[in-house]
């Protein structure tokens, strides 16, 4: 590490001294990316939920999940996030689910799949179409999610399609007034800056039946959006994070049905 920064330092150094243009810009575009990039990932601050095993939320569950279901890409969650939500959901046998960012649909299907036969589940994504109109602009790297031919191609011919609503529109601005009180958990995973996800998770607490749970994804180093919203309420609900996951849960205590 140290070695890398002085060989780049040296490289900068030497391709100004002897007038090589395109070398010297090279270096100093890496440097100034290297800066940025740990800006970005110092700007939430150090992670400070406390830490808990699954086991701790669930105890010793045991969890059948299809190879199929933990299949990952590219702004999904990850395996053992895929089994921690399953577990989640297992657990809880919520009536009522709602999901913050559909994306293809992937993590909805799961949810459908260990929620109660009988479980109903909502499910909001943003159209691109509607992008130019928001009034608070999602960042490049939101676009890069939101930009897709087609949201929720994954429960399309799934057996669950039946029990999951497709909703659209802006998180921030959507009338969630039918559900709020209603969802058993709610899994938010939309836009990633601050603005959106202080609104998210505000959204995600009035949707709340009385001692249901909710989880968040990306609680990381590299989302500060998320780590900063959730910090900024974590003196106020119980929120801790799953070892080996960025998943952040709020987990009330089984028939604790005090208001969130
Ligand atoms: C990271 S993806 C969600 C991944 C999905 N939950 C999964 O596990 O497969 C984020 C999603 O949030 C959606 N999104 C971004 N901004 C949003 C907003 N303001 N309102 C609703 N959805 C939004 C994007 O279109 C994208 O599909």
């Amino acid at each position: 590490m140290v070695g890398f920064c002085a060989r780049l330092l040296r490289f900068a150094a030497a391709a100004r001294v002897r007038g090589d243009r395109a070398g010297y810009d090279f270096a100093r575009g890496l440097l100034w990316e290297c800066d940025a990039r740990l800006r970005h990932f110092a700007a939430g601050g150090p992670l400070r939920l406390p830490i808990v095993d699954l086991a701790d939320l669930v105890g010793n569950l045991a969890l059948p999940v299809s190879a199929a279901a933990l299949r990952t890409e590219d702004g999904g969650v990850s395996p053992l996030e895929s089994l921690c939500l399953a577990a989640l959901v297992r657990h809880r046998a919520p009536r009522r689910i709602f999901e913050i960012g559909t994306f293809k649909g992937r993590t909805t299907c799961l949810l459908a799949r260990h929620a109660p036969p009988d479980a109903e589940l909502l499910t909001l994504d943003l159209p691109p179409e509607a992008v130019p109109a928001m009034a608070v602009a999602p960042t490049d790297g939101d676009l890069r999610y939101i930009a897709k031919p087609r949201i929720g191609e994954c429960f399309a011919d799934d057996p669950a399609r039946g029990r999951i609503t497709q909703l659209l529109g802006d998180s921030r601005t959507f009338d969630f007034a039918p559900y709020r009180g209603t969802c058993d958990f709610v899994f938010v995973d939309g836009a990633h800056s601050y603005p959106f996800v202080a609104a998210d998770t505000a959204t995600a607490f009035e949707l709340l039946r009385p001692g249901g749970v909710i989880v968040w994804h990306d609680y990381k180093p590299g989302c500060p959006g998320v780590v900063r919203a959730l910090h900024a309420i974590a003196d106020e609900r119980a929120l801790v994070a799953l070892r080996g996951t960025s998943l952040a849960v709020h987990w009330p205590p089984v028939g604790d049905v005090r208001p969130s």
